[in-house]
């Protein structure tokens, strides 16, 4: 039995996967706030072109440039890793493997789209790039891709990571980002926020709304936007996740997992290791692909289908996805990277057909799975990613109780080596349990009064 699963560098897949090809019902477009169809046009000063073109594809496989490989081989292909320690302490005849993502220089996934998102930017003649971020991964991920490629980069973090998260900021200092907390003075958005709500802890959809804002009125003309998660190209990029898994698992002669498992705030790790498995799942196979969600920030399982912005100042397109409405500031948490109000609307897509099926999981349980990870795997996981060990331990109890050798693959979508703020709070008893109250996602869902409806439509093949 191998514990450590390599690729050999020239076996990296050259090509990303996009599901948007294969979907069995075609996602429902973005719109406009008075309903009509969003054109790329419209995208321009937000994003180059060239990433526009990829957000708009439906192309099944779209080829990947060999200077974006040449950076990603700092890392990529990452390893498969067998979780037998865990399995041995679940007593479980499960086998849970996981593709293990926190070997990036930033420690997570993102760079699997900071760098290509940098990479097109800079061939489009783009200086400056600014962005979100929550926990501080992506800022940090991108500040490293900008680096790499020449650009400058600029990041508004969530107020609440940029507290708890201090080192996450020095990380972007050192690869030549500026980073300040969100809601900032800075922007128009940033000074309404904090003129009403002083106190605010800030959320993704807040640092969202101050980093197009930044870009769309930088007077250059030479600024544009990078989102980390959400859109197509963000999940198309995160492909590679699933792809590299999938030679993996058949090198060690594993046909096709039973379960796919990850934590999804935007949803992209999460579609970046289930999309070229959903694909198996549309052809036929039996698989179990499951999301997971904070009980704090549930939008997948109690959110509602529906047109929204991905920003509080409603300055992206209206997307079809599942929402609490963007209005909505989560709870404090520590997973920051989970705290988003919207999904990815490929992932939406999948939910609404049934072929993904989400779980929420209240930060209580995904500490104690993070801890029991500690203690068998021996890695310290980022708060995010405890979710989906906290998932996947569901599934090998499962497994153990109806006697299954099922084969679990998740996404270990980074380390929490910057995290420690969160196990001191899990260690030190500070830490609830919190589960979102009914009344106020009756209340934050108020802000999609007047949005086009949006209609779910399934094959009602899952
Ligand atoms: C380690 C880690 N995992 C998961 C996520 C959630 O993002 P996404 O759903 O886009 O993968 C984040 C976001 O910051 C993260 O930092």
């Amino acid at each position: 039995m191998n514990r450590k699963i390599l690729l050999q560098e020239q076996d990296i897949p050259r090509q990303w996967y996009n599901i948007a090809a294969d979907l069995p019902t075609p996602l429902l477009p973005p719109l406009t706030p008075d309903g009509k169809p969003v054109t790329p046009d419209m995208l321009a000063p937000v994003f180059p072109m060239n990433i526009i073109e990829q957000e708009a594809s439906t192309q099944r496989w779209i080829d990947i440039p060999e200077e974006i490989l040449d950076i990603l081989y700092r890392w990529r292909p990452s390893p498969l890793r067998r979780a037998v320690y865990l399995e041995r302490y679940l007593q479980t005849p499960a086998k849970i493997y996981y593709k293990d993502e926190s070997v990036s220089p930033p420690g997570s996934h993102k760079p699997n789209t900071a760098v290509p998102q940098a990479w097109y930017n800079k061939q489009y003649g783009i200086k400056k790039l600014t962005t979100e971020t929550g926990a501080g991964q992506w800022g940090s991920a991108l500040a490293f891709a900008c680096q790499l490629v020449g650009l400058e980069c600029k990041v508004y973090m969530v107020r609440i990571s940029f507290d708890q998260k201090p080192f996450r900021k020095l990380m972007m200092q050192v690869w030549g980002g500026n980073c300040v907390a969100s809601p900032s003075n800075e922007t128009n958005a940033g000074r309404k926020i904090l003129a009403e709500h002083p106190d605010t802890p800030g959320s993704l959809g807040i640092a969202i709304s101050e980093a197009i804002e930044a870009a769309v009125t930088d007077p250059s003309g030479k600024t544009r936007y990078s989102l980390g998660s959400v859109l197509n190209h963000v999940l198309l990029h995160q492909s590679i996740i699933g792809l590299e898994a999938k030679a993996q698992l058949k090198s060690v002669g594993e046909k096709l997992p039973d379960v796919v498992v990850g934590c999804a705030g935007g949803g992209s790790n999460f579609a970046g290791i289930a999309m070229p498995f959903t694909l198996d799942k549309i052809n036929g196979a039996k698989i179990d692909i499951i999301p997971i969600e904070p009980t704090a920030c549930p939008k997948m399982t109690r959110g509602k289908f529906a047109y929204d912005y991905g920003d509080i100042a409603c300055m992206t397109p209206l997307m079809a996805m599942h929402t609490l409405g963007h209005a909505f500031v989560p709870a404090p948490i520590h997973a920051g990277g989970l705290r988003y109000h919207g999904m990815a609307p490929l992932v939406c897509q999948c939910i609404v057909e049934g072929l993904h099926t989400p779980q929420s999981i209240d930060q209580m349980e995904c500490y104690e799975a993070a801890m029991t990870w500690a203690k068998t795997e021996g890695f310290i996981c980022a708060p995010e990613t405890s979710h989906a060990i906290a998932g996947v331990i569901r599934q090998a109890k499962q497994a153990k109780e109806e006697g299954k050798e099922k084969v679990i693959l998740f996404s270990y979508s980074g380390h929490g080596l910057m995290d420690l703020m969160g196990y001191d709070a899990y260690l030190s008893g500070k830490l609830k349990p919190y589960y979102l109250p009914e009344e106020e996602i009756i209340k934050s869902e108020e802000c999609l009064a007047g949005h086009p409806q949006a209609q779910e439509r399934k094959s009602g093949k899952w």
